[in-house]
């Protein structure tokens, strides 16, 4: 059946009496009206009047509008939408878990306390660190935390540090981290085969000279607290220097923050901590395959050094010989980052993700989710255009260099997608690469629909030479087609007014 192509607000559909329930006559005196005026309601008209038929009817048309991770494929570089298992959802909603209180003491919440002491050590052992905290609730909150820890770190010394270096592949969270933090962001240019660059560059649009790694660490020296590195980084490719890098930064006493939001192309492969990384933040919500639809709730818990330890944030899940208990006794710590102890009910998921993989079916994934990108990438290496020849992980990054030839570009070919039945990928970041197309496919691939999608970019890019115009015009098979993005984003109308 098709779908209905204009759905009405649910305001719109509103007839005044019409009502979704029907209650009994009132059997007792109306209760007097105590309530202050001021807090009165002066109208219903805000209120739609509408049957229950119109409201189940209504939103079920909308639901099927969207799509999602249970739909298809959703191949949103630096997302990592993959899927969520339905083991994980059983386990969270076990009763145990649901019905405790967050204020319950210790001893009342052992299996809680297990829980998250369990999943500390297990991410201990993935990033080969020695601490972790679960507060944070999101990649760009754990990047706050590790700053933080940077920060008291380089206090609890008494040296004054203002500057954190960022590549400029960074992700755009790792800037606006830095300078919540306090600290004024440098940023270190990347080389010609997309990792950071130790020699100075020249800026292929505008020719002047950037300095690279080793400039800055001469010219700022002692000034640098450290630098934060997205590892592999946003192009996908591995920073294969981030050893000599940490070995550099740790001999000016400067430490290395390590964006770890592409666990997924490291875990059971490599670890961070023996390639000298200090602090990590991971998401629960990509790697771990916690939802993270409609913006949350996320987890991103931090790993460190067993020497930034003393500033985890409160309190600190600890086991002692008398069960575990919450370790609040931490006098150089940073403080609370989240109310209680994180969004815990994502920790039970990312528990339950673990468990049921093991530590080789962990290691299976992360393979699979390389192998997957990269065969994507094989066979659409020439029908679209790679910035950089380097190998890469867990995505990769094409641009729109052969399509925008013919007038088609990056945007087109994300509608174009949606008319295939695919969700578009990342576009136009990262920045480093103009018009780019982020596809990460993620581990829960099949061949099949792997080809299936492949097949839908070379269509798009066959008819991009053929047909550009029905490619500009894109999507033609969804309830909306181009939205004037730009108001949409700048003046949002976000409430119903009659
Ligand atoms: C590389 C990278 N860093 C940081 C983040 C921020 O994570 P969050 O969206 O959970 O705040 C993301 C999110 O996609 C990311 O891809």
């Amino acid at each position: 059946m098709a779908l209905i192509p204009k759905e009405t607000l649910i305001f719109e559909r509103s007839i005044p009496g019409k009502t979704g329930m029907d209650l009994p006559r009132l059997d007792v005196p109306v209760a007097k009206d105590t309530r202050p005026a001021h807090l009165k309601r002066q109208s219903f008209e805000a209120m739609p009047e509408v049957s229950e038929v119109d409201v189940v009817r209504h939103f079920t048309r909308l639901s099927r509008w969207n799509f999602g991770v249970d739909d298809g494929m959703y191949p949103l570089g630096s997302c990592t939408m993959k899927h969520n298992p339905r083991l994980n959802e059983k386990v969270a909603s076990l009763p145990g878990f649901t019905e405790s209180h967050p204020m319950a003491p210790a001893k009342h919440v052992q299996g809680n306390l297990s829980l998250m002491w369990t999943l500390q050590e297990w991410l201990k052992e993935i990033t080969g660190l020695g601490a972790v905290t679960l507060h944070p609730a999101a990649g760009a909150h754990g990047e706050l935390t590790g700053v933080m820890l940077i920060r008291a770190y380089h206090i609890s010394k008494g040296a004054k540090r203002s500057i954190i270096l960022i590549p400029d592949s960074a992700h755009g969270t790792n800037p606006a981290t830095a300078t919540m933090a306090g600290y004024t962001c440098v940023e270190v240019p990347s080389q010609a085969d997309g990792t950071i660059s130790f020699d100075d560059v020249s800026d292929s649009h505008t020719g002047k000279s950037k300095k690279g790694l080793l400039s800055l660490i001469k010219e700022h020296g002692r000034e640098i607290a450290g630098i934060m590195i997205t590892n592999p980084n946003t192009v996908g490719i591995f920073e294969y220097r981030i050893a000599e890098i940490a070995g550099m930064l740790h001999e000016i006493d400067a430490l290395i923050y390590m964006d770890g939001a592409n666990m997924n192309a490291l875990v059971g492969v490599a670890r961070p901590g023996d390639f000298g990384v200090d602090v990590i933040h991971l998401n629960l919500h990509k790697t771990f395959s916690t939802p993270h639809g409609g913006g949350g709730p996320g987890s991103g818990p931090v790993a460190c050094t067993a020497v930034l330890e003393p500033f985890l944030p409160l309190p600190v899940v600890v086991r002692t010989p008398n069960g575990f208990e919450l370790d609040w006794n931490r006098p150089r710590s940073i403080g609370k980052m989240h109310s209680y102890f994180g969004n815990f009910a994502m920790e039970i998921r990312a528990m339950a993700y673990c468990l049921s993989h093991g530590s080789d079916g962990l290691r299976d994934a992360t393979l699979r989710a390389i192998v997957n990108a990269n065969y994507i990438r094989k066979r659409l290496e020439g029908v679209y255009h790679l910035q950089y020849s380097t190998p890469t992980l867990h995505e990769v990054v094409f641009d729109d260099n052969n399509q925008s030839k013919h007038g088609v570009t990056t945007l087109d070919i994300a509608k174009g997608l949606i008319d295939r039945g695919f969700h578009p990928p990342t576009i136009y970041f990262p920045l480093v690469i103009h018009g780019a197309l982020m596809i990460e496919p993620t581990e829960s691939e099949s061949k099949a629909e792997l080809d299936a999608f492949v097949e839908a970019m070379a269509n798009i890019a066959k008819e991009a030479e053929t047909n550009p115009e029905s490619i500009r015009q894109s999507p033609a098979k969804a309830p909306i087609g181009r939205l004037d993005e730009t108001t949409a984003a700048r003046k949002p109308i976000l409430k119903w007014t009659s």
